[in-house]
Order: C-alpha cells, then structure tokens, then sequence
C-alpha cells in the first residue's frame, strides 16, 4: 500500500486545494492531510476564517481524503512520516525545495499550483466589495424576506 502525505491551511477551501489534493491521491492508495491548527496559524501569522474543526472537517469529507490530523509545528513531519509509514510526500510547488530534506525518509514532490486561485486572493476580493453594494444587496434580501412573510 502507497501512502501519500501532504499539508496545509485549507482555509476557504477552493478549486486549488481539491486539484492537488485528488491529483496527490491519485498517486497513491492512501492520502493523509495534516490540517494546520488554529494555534500553529497563529504562530505563522496566518489569520483563518474558518476554526481548525470546521477546516479538518472539510478536507476530511472529501472523497479523495483518508486521513486528517493536526499539524501543530514546523517540526513535526518528520515523526509523521515514520508514524504513518509514508511513502510520498507532496505539496504544491510554492513549496519547491522547502522539504528536500524529508528525501531521507520518503519520496518528495512538488505539483504545480492550480493558476489564479488562492486564499488570499479570495479573502482579497471578498474585502473589495464596497459597503454601498452590500447595503443594496441586504435591501435585496430584506425585500426577498418580505414577500416571503406576505406569502405565509
Ligand atoms: N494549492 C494549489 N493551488 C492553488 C492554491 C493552493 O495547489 N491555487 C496548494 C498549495 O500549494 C498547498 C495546498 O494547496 O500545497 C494548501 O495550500 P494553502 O496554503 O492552504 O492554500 P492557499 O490558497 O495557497 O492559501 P494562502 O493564500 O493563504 O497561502
């Protein structure tokens, strides 16, 4: 049995994280997620719209997925991998290099990234949104929750 092992933040969970994630699980039999900890967010400075459950849960229902645990540290992979009996360690390529070192213990690859979509970038135009366009689109829904009432 090949086990696969990747991580990551998974917030706001889009279209990149499921093409790496069925593309990582295809190379293998098993794939193992470590979903990063509200906690080691933190420490990264990484700040989260969704709690660490909600994130874990996400990945963990997918198809694709076997496994979820909690990635509290930098320093952790390492013990995964041996715990875990992986043999292929994958991440996305904004990644190239960074875990060569793991080469000891198990095979490593970077996929490219899907292009033009990210976290940030969806956090990033979410905040564009002006305060006038909500206004009329709360005025929309209030209108919807009207006529919904004179229906009852
Ligand atoms: N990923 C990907 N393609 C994207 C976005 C992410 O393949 N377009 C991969 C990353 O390379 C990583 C994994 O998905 O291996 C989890 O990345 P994460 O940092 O959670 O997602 P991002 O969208 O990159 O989030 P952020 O913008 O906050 O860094």
């Amino acid at each position: 049995m090949k086990i696969v092992m990747t991580y990551g933040t998974f917030d706001l969970f889009h279209i990149g994280h499921l093409n790496l994630l069925e593309r990582l699980a295809e190379l293998g039999d098993k794939l193992i997620v470590g979903v990063s900890t509200d906690e080691f967010n933190q420490e990264k400075g990484k700040q989260c719209l969704y709690s660490y459950q909600e994130r874990a849960r996400i990945v963990g229902a997918l198809k694709c997925v076997d496994k979820v645990i909690p990635e509290n540290n930098w320093q952790q992979k390492q013990q995964d991998i041996i715990e875990h009996k992986v043999d292929l360690f994958g991440m996305g390529n904004d990644w190239q290099g960074k875990f060569d070192n793991l080469q000891d213990l198990c095979e490593v690859i970077y996929l490219s990234r899907t292009p033009t979509i990210s976290t940030t970038q969806l956090k990033l135009s979410l905040a564009k949104i002006d305060p006038q366009t909500i206004q009329k689109m709360k005025q929309g829904l209030d209108s919807v929750l009207d006529i919904v009432k004179a229906l009852e």
